[in-house]
């Protein structure tokens, strides 16, 4: 389902040197600096797979999600999702995929989640019944159904997380990215996310790279 093949991204950042001077120095001059995000990763993940990607801070793996999801570009090496070049962005790929990112609103922030949902429902033009479908399973699998018309920012984190996660699965993505789902998370909370995405996995065969710093993750 994902092949990753040497898959390398290289920033190029510009070094400030220190203070006014510093500053003045370089408009005549820049130095630059190639921070590589991403080195040569390579890895296979099977259809229907749930996989944990582990790494310390900085190690590239935000990165890595983002140019499976095709929102950065890598600089070297080459992926395939589902048969697709994320790089392309062809709406067919992005009709199977969702990435969450932990640390982002996905929602919008003043109005209710359900709002936002209704929006999905148009920008991936589902069948009115199939919506309804999925929403009611996925609000029950979450227990959030009180919490549907209440503003998003007025949600606690683990209620915003489970509010983000159906908006992830709206459109029944065949691969989910979530780059840390349970950040901040109180230990129920994360026991609560971990579950569903376990029970959701095996339930729709979605396969799942999944980011974390919790190693019960
Ligand atoms: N837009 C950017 N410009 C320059 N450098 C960047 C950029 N994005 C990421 N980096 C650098 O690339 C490296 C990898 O970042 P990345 O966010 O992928 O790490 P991560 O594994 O997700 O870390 P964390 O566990 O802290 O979330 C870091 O050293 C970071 O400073
Ligand atoms: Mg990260």
């Amino acid at each position: 389902m994902i092949e990753v093949r040497n898959l390398t991204r290289v920033f190029r950042t510009y070094k400030k040197r220190p203070g006014f001077l510093g500053g003045l120095y370089g408009l005549f001059k820049r130095d630059f600096e190639e921070i590589a995000a991403a080195k040569e990763v390579s890895f296979d993940i099977a259809e229907g797979e749930f996989v944990g990607f582990l790494g310390p801070n900085g190690a590239g793996k935000t990165t890595t999600l983002k140019m499976l999801a095709g929102l950065i570009y890598p600089t070297g090496g080459s992926a395939r999702v589902a048969g697709f070049d994320p790089t392309r962005r062809e709406n067919a790929y992005r009709r199977i995929f969702a990435l969450v990112l932990g640390q982002k609103n996905q929602l919008w922030w003043d109005l209710p989640a359900q709002e936002s949902f209704l929006l999905l429902r148009h920008i991936y033009n589902l069948p009115a019944a199939d919506y309804k479908a999925t929403l009611d399973e996925l609000v029950e699998l979450l227990g959030v159904g009180p919490k549907l018309n209440v503003m998003v920012r007025e949600l606690s984190l683990g209620e915003r997380m489970k509010m983000e996660l159906i908006a992830a699965l709206l459109h029944r993505p065949r691969v989910l990215f979530l780059d840390e789902p349970t950040i901040g998370l109180d230990v129920v909370s994360q026991k609560a996310v971990r579950q569903f995405l376990r029970d959701y996995n095996r339930r729709h065969r979605v396969t799942i790279l999944l980011t974390s710093h919790y190693m019960a993750d």
